[in-house]
């Protein structure tokens, strides 16, 4: 049987099948379930920068209130906002749990697109035991003033800080809108990221058109999406110094052979176990392990990146100059 032992971001894994961040990640009973059902690692739902910088502005708020209605409570009478269980109490709760009950590394995530005080909240994500830290960072660039190159150092000064504030490893989870998601992953990677997520999966709005309204709808991904993680793992291989997810449109085992091939050291799987159930995990890890094992595979290490740019023969097959090709490649439906 190949050994599928994989190391991300300085832990070592199982296999690479990881519970990406959901709401199945959310709660004890489904994250018990999840490594029942044989995930390597798990990722916690985000902290949001506006869950804690909104209720620690209304605690803020009561607490000017309420020391103004009382004289003594300027001496100390209301805890320091640092102390107090804000919007992250339940979070770390969360955490807490998942620490103490699961044997696999737990994986918190912040989310956050500015630099600001939410972010010392990396620091006590690492105080209550994270294996490691995941920066979900989701930005939509709708504000045209801004530039991308303004945008890309929003990003890295907010990475720097994370950095700077802990020593646990650290991922960060982008999307693809960037004009050179290479030489931006090096970036990324240089500010401080020991990992890189690929990629955020932005969600687009719909309109509803009986209430003349623009309406939020989460729909969940599909396998051919993964296609675009698929190249960019593949050019990223041996080319960014910061070890590689491939998250979005991971849905079965070959989903996950490839990307290993391609050079992901971890998958992360979310759209498919809410819709088919957390078992299923167990059947792609069976599949993925058959895969291997029939071909003769010692280990996951002997096949990952093998078809990676660097080493296949050939490298266009990734980027534009197969374009013409895969245009005439489409047949009709019979
Ligand atoms: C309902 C739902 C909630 C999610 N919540 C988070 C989240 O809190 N933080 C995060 O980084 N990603 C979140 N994601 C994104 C997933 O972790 C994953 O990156 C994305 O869905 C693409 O992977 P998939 O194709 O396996 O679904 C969420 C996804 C779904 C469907």
């Amino acid at each position: 049987m190949t050994d599928l032992t994989t190391s991300y971001l300085g832990l070592v894994l199982d296999h690479p099948i990881v519970a990406s961040s959901s709401p199945l990640t959310g709660d004890i009973d489904h994250l018990l379930d999840l490594q029942a059902n044989g995930a390597a690692a798990v990722v916690l739902p985000s902290l949001f920068e506006e869950q804690v910088e909104h209720e620690a502005v209304a605690l803020e708020a009561t607490y000017e209130w309420a020391s103004g209605m009382n004289a003594e409570a300027h001496g100390g009478y209301f805890p320091e906002l640092d102390d107090y269980n804000t919007g992250a109490e339940r979070y770390l709760d969360l955490l807490d749990r998942a620490k103490a009950e699961l044997n696999v590394p737990v994986i918190a995530s912040l989310n956050g697109t500015s630099v600001g005080g939410w972010t010392h909240y990396a620091e006590v994500l690492q105080e209550h035991g994270a294996d490691a830290l995941e920066l979900n960072v989701y930005y939509v660039a709708a504000d045209v003033e801004l530039s991308g190159a303004d945008i890309e150092r929003q990003y890295l000064d907010l990475v720097e800080q994370v950095r700077t504030r802990i020593d646990l490893p650290l991922a960060v989870k982008v999307g693809p809108f960037f004009s050179s998601p290479g030489n931006f992953a090096r970036q990324l990677a240089a500010a401080g990221a020991d990992g890189l997520v690929l990629f955020n999966r932005f969600y687009q709005p719909d309109v509803d058109l009986e209430e003349l309204t623009v309406a939020p709808d989460l729909v969940l991904s599909a396998p051919a999406e993964m296609r675009l993680v698929l190249r960019w793992i593949a050019i990223l291989r041996g080319r960014v110094d910061a070890h590689l997810a491939a998250t979005t449109g991971v849905h079965g085992a070959d989903d996950v052979v490839k990307l290993v091939l391609a050079g992901a050291d971890v998958t992360m799987m979310a759209s498919a176990l809410l819709r088919d159930g957390t078992s299923h995990l167990r059947a792609v890890r069976d599949g993925v392990s058959g895969w291997f094992s029939e071909r003769d595979y010692e280990s996951l290490g002997q096949a990952r990146g093998s078809l990676s740019q660097a080493s296949v023969a050939d490298p266009d097959a990734f980027e534009r100059a197969n374009y013409m090709k895969t245009l005439l490649s489409y047949r009709p439906p019979v």
